[in-house]
């Protein structure tokens, strides 16, 4: 039964720092169905991901051999304030070698030295290796992750935070053209899963998951997106005594919104 009241308290969740939103299987199909032709022959890198649980590996790993990928690496991050006995581990998937499209444990599992803190030397490491990332990373360190993949120029596909557009680094690479929005409406929000012990969520799915609503979140990629290289359609001229100015900006001025947005 959906729980409304939740929504801003949800929302809020979301703001604070709180990374564990799970991302679904169905959300990941129907974003990525519309890049096939940008995957093959790739090496793609899922660095915030338990192999083990991700949709993300689940996906890749499923449609390895029908998007002619290369490799499938996933890292699993182990946060050192929770205590477990595991050890964090990786996945570096080849394909499948006994007829069943999933990674077995024999086909795939390796400890890891660290942590699986995607800033760390050994996951640099894959991420050299890696042509595409596609993830969707903890929010709150979402500047520093973009900043890492602009670092080593690489090709990413992410979900992250809608408010990310009005960051300083991040406004400017939209301006740059080296970010742009996903397929899906970025307008809209995204169902995640979150974990048994949420007290408040959105409602539980057939699953028995408790699924919760980010009314802020989007994917955030550098490949191509046919719809961003269609023109829009001009219907006016521009005319400045058309376009108000306010107080703190001027609404006709792109610089001017350009500044508000650099915070
Ligand atoms: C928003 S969740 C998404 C998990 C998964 N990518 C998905 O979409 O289902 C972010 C994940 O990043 C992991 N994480 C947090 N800090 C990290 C770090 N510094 N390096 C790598 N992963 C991290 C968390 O454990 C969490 O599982």
């Amino acid at each position: 039964m959906p729980n409304k009241s939740s929504n801003k308290n949800l929302h809020r969740a979301g703001v604070a720092k709180n990374d564990e939103f799970y991302t679904q299987l169905a959300d990941i199909e129907n974003e990525l169905k519309h890049y096939k032709d940008q995957f093959r022959g790739k090496v793609v890198f899922c660095n915030c991901d338990d192999p083990k649980e991700s949709d993300f590996v689940k996906y890749f790993s499923r449609n390895f051999e029908h998007l002619g990928l290369k490799k499938l690496i996933a890292t699993h991050y182990k946060d050192a304030n929770l205590f477990t006995k595991e050890s964090p581990y990786k996945l570096e998937y080849n394909g499948d070698k006994n007829d069943n499209r999933m990674p077995d444990p024999s086909e795939f599992m390796t400890e890891m030295i660290g942590t699986g803190d995607f800033r760390s030397e050994e996951c640099i490491n894959l991420l050299k290796e890696a042509d595409i990332v596609v993830t969707n990373p903890p929010f709150s360190l979402f500047r520093e992750y973009v900043a890492q993949l602009m670092e080593y120029k690489k090709k990413f596909l992410i979900i992250g935070n809608t408010n990310a557009m009005t960051y300083k680094e991040i406004f400017t690479l939209f301006k740059e053209d080296k970010i742009r929005t996903g397929y899906t409406n970025f307008n809209i929000g995204m169902f995640f899963m979150v974990p048994d012990n949420w007290e408040l969520f959105h409602h539980i799915d057939k699953n028995g998951k408790k699924i919760a609503r980010v009314s802020t979140s989007c994917w955030f990629t550098n490949l191509d997106v046919e719809k961003h290289k269609e023109n829009v359609t001009l219907y006016k001229k521009y005319k400045p005594e058309e376009y108000p100015k306010y107080d703190n900006y001027d609404a006709g001025g792109f610089k001017k919104l350009a500044q508000l947005f650099d915070r």
